[in-house]
C-alpha cells in the first residue's frame, strides 16, 4: 500500500520539502516509491537534517533508487566506491547550468546530493524544471525544438567559468587542472532536445552546458538559439533555489531538470558529495 510523504513545496513549479524521512539504506520499499514518485512530481526534494548520513550510508541509500555509478573521467572521493566530491578548492565547474554528465549516451537519471561544508553566506544551488521550459515555450518555438537534436561533449568552454573563480592565479591553475582530470577522455553524443520523461511521458528541453552544437545548424546560429533557449529555461519561474545547510540532502530527476550552484562565496570553503543513478538514454518524441 502506498505512503503518502509529508512534503511542502518550495514554489509553484519545482522543488519540495521531505520532512520526517531519515535517509537510509534501509528505507521501506513503500517509501522509497513514494520519494520516486513525489521525484517526478517535484523535480528536486530537500532533505534536512541528514547528518547521521555516512559516505557509506549516502551509497546505501542511492542503491535503492537504481544502480549507482561513478563519474566517467573524475576519480571518485576519497574512502568512497563512487561518490564524486564537489569542493570548492577544485574550483567552480558546477557554476553553469547544466544537467549532470550529458555527455555520455545514458546519462544518469538521478543525482543526490549531500551537503558537508556550508559558507556562512552564499553558495546556494539553483534548479530548473525543463519541463514546464517545454511548456512554456511559444508554439513556433516548440515546432522548431520537437526535431532538433545537440552534440554534448565534456570538453566544453571553459571560459565563462574560468571567469567566475575569485582573483588569484592559484584559483585559476586549480581550476585548469580540474579540467585537465574531466576531459582526460574525451566524450561525445548526440540528444534530442525534447526528451520525453520514461515515466511521466512528460516533454522536457535537454540542453546545458555540455552542448556543443546543435546538429545542422554552424556554431553562431547555434550559440545564439542555445542562449534563447537557455534563457526560456532559467526564467524565474521555472527555477528554485536552496540555501543550504549543513546536513541537508538533494535529490534531482536528472532527466528533466537543469542546476547551477553560485559562485559568490570567495575563497570560503564549499564541500558536497553526489551519487549519481543509472539512466537511459534519451528518447525523443518520435521515439
Ligand atoms: C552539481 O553540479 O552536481 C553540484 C551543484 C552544486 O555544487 O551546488
Amino acid at each position: 500500500k502506498g505512503i503518502d510523504l509529508d512534503i511542502s513545496p518550495v514554489t509553484g513549479t519545482i522543488g519540495a520539502v521531505v520532512n520526517g524521512v531519515q535517509l537510509s539504506g534501509d528505507l521501506p520499499a513503500a517509501t522509497v516509491q513514494a520519494i520516486e514518485a513525489a521525484l517526478t512530481r517535484h523535480k528536486v526534494l530537500f532533505f534536512r537534517d541528514q547528518q547521521h548520513l555516512t559516505d557509506s550510508e549516502h551509497e546505501a541509500f542511492a542503491a535503492l533508487l537504481g544502480d549507482p555509478v561513478a563519474h566517467p573521467t573524475v576519480p571518485v572521493a576519497e574512502g568512497s566506491r563512487y561518490l564524486l566530491e564537489l569542493d570548492s578548492r577544485e574550483g567552480y565547474a558546477a557554476s553553469s547550468w547544466h544537467t549532470d554528465v550529458t555527455f555520455v549516451d545514458a546519462y544518469p537519471k538521478a543525482s543526490i546530493l549531500r551537503a558537508i561544508t556550508i559558507p556562512e553566506a552564499g553558495g546556494d544551488t539553483q534548479w530548473a524544471n525543463g519541463e514546464t521550459a517545454y511548456d512554456g515555450l511559444p508554439e513556433v518555438l516548440r515546432q522548431l525544438v520537437n526535431n532538433l537534436w545537440a552534440t554534448h561533449t565534456n570538453l566544453y568552454d571553459y571560459a565563462a567559468i574560468l571567469q567566475s573563480a575569485p582573483d588569484g592565479d592559484s584559483a585559476r591553475e586549480r581550476i585548469a587542472q580540474h579540467r585537465d582530470v574531466f576531459a582526460s577522455t574525451v566524450y561525445e553524443t548526440e540528444h534530442p532536445v525534447v526528451r520525453v520523461h520514461p515515466v511521466s511521458g512528460q516533454r522536457s528541453l535537454l540542453l546545458g552546458h555540455f552542448v556543443k552544437q546543435f546538429v545542422g545548424l554552424n556554431a553562431a546560429d547555434s550559440a545564439r538559439l542555445f542562449q534563447t533557449l537557455q534563457d526560456h529555461i532559467t526564467k524565474p519561474e521555472n527555477v528554485v533555489r536552496w540555501r543550504w545547510r549543513e546536513g541537508d540532502v538533494a535529490i534531482w530527476d536528472n532527466q528533466a531538470t537543469q542546476h547551477r550552484a553560485t559562485a559568490d562565496f570567495g575563497l570560503q570553503r564549499r564541500t558536497l558529495r553526489r551519487a549519481t543513478i543509472a539512466g537511459e538514454v534519451p528518447v525523443g518524441i518520435d521515439g
